[in-house]
């Protein structure tokens, strides 16, 4: 029993020596100690023993074991401070990260577009202000000479806001079909002169599909002061359409109807695919339509408590994303609201 127990001490003793790797001590661990491991096993033999041998053997094999247990104890650490040495000893290659390819984020095309054009025209002094998107029908309509039941309302398909919780009329609150509440708002307050501009969303009850959609942008400008005239409309629609469209871009003003306005025009851009000869794009008419304008109409003076005989006023409202798709070839609206992720990563 003596020389079973010097054996094992002996043989283990080197495993341990040699154990290059923590998992390596396990096993050596497992097979001493461990269920039907060799000092597992042993004390079932001492039964066979004398009294006297017990007592011999008892103190020895206790004394083995520790000191077994120690080894591993020992071998342990040392194979754990030699794998922190090899790490710190392993230089830290910098360049190596920048091979890892970065997935980088980016702003959404529409609010790059934003971000051009609200510098454009803040460098033209004109501030930002942006109304409520859920708006009474008094600045989406009414002050804009839009009266109740007018049949001009039909040129805008609106979202009403069920208020019969609220104690509300009902048709009184709605989700705002254009930027125009913003200065209708501006006038109202009485902040004149007015030098302003809104980039922001607007909402239209409209069947989706690839050419409308119910959530759209709108960028719309407002001027109202002394000696406002067409020549500044003209003058600004041009430096939107050449920082939008390229220098060479060309506008073209035709009257339009709009209740707020008088006059009113639509604004077309020569067609930036066929610079006007006709194409598909532009339905063979070398232009296409890009924003609605004109002079604030006296009414509106009126309706906001302002003189139409001591200042007048222009505005013009325009779709960004239209602008886009017709810019980058996008086919469908939808892809500007829908997050999908190769539309997003192509712009
Ligand atoms: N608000 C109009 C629309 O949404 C556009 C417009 C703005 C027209 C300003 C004239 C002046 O269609």
């Amino acid at each position: 029993m003596e020389q079973k127990i010097s054996k094992i001490e002996k043989d283990y003793s080197e495993k341990i020596q040699k154990a290059q790797s923590l998992k390596e001590l396990d096993g050596i661990f497992l097979a001493l100690f461990g269920k039907n491991g060799e000092l597992d096993l042993l004390p079932k033999e001492f039964s066979k023993l004398s009294p006297d041998e017990r007592c011999r053997i008892g103190p020895l094999f206790n004394a083995v074991k520790q000191e077994l247990e120690k080894t591993i104890e020992v071998r342990r650490n040392e194979i754990r401070e030699q794998s922190y040495i090899k790490l710190v000893d392993e230089k830290l290659d910098l360049a190596e990260t920048t091979q890892i390819k970065q997935r980088q984020g980016h702003l959404h095309l529409a609010t790059q577009f934003k971000k051009e054009i609200i510098d454009l025209f803040e460098n033209l002094g004109f501030y930002q202000f942006d109304a409520p998107h859920v708006e009474w029908d008094k600045y989406n309509f009414e002050t804009l000479n839009i009266p109740k039941d007018h049949p001009s309302k039909d040129m805008w398909d609106t979202l009403y806001i069920d208020t019969s919780k609220l104690g509300v009329e009902p048709g009184q609150m709605l989700l705002r079909t254009h930027t125009s509440n913003f200065w209708s708002r501006l006038m109202e307050k009485g902040q004149t002169p007015i030098r302003a501009m809104s980039f922001d969303r607007c909402f239209r009850y409209e069947a989706v599909d690839a050419r409308h959609s119910h959530t759209f942008n709108q960028f719309e400008i407002a001027v109202v002061g002394e000696n406002i005239t067409m020549a500044n409309l003209k003058y600004l629609s041009d430096c939107l359409l050449k920082t939008i469209l390229g220098e060479e871009a060309k506008s073209r003003f035709r009257p339009k109807y709009y209740p707020f306005v008088e006059p009113g025009v639509g604004i077309d851009s020569l067609c930036v695919f066929c610079h006007g000869k006709g194409c598909k794009i532009c339905s063979g008419t070398g232009w296409f339509e890009i924003a609605g304008a004109g002079m604030i109409h006296p009414n509106v003076f009126k309706l906001t408590g302002q003189n139409p005989k001591k200042c007048t006023g222009l505005a013009w409202g325009f779709g960004p994303d239209r602008i886009l798709m017709l810019k980058h070839g996008i086919e469908d609206i939808r892809y500007f609201l829908e997050g999908d992720l190769k539309f997003l990563q192509k712009y």
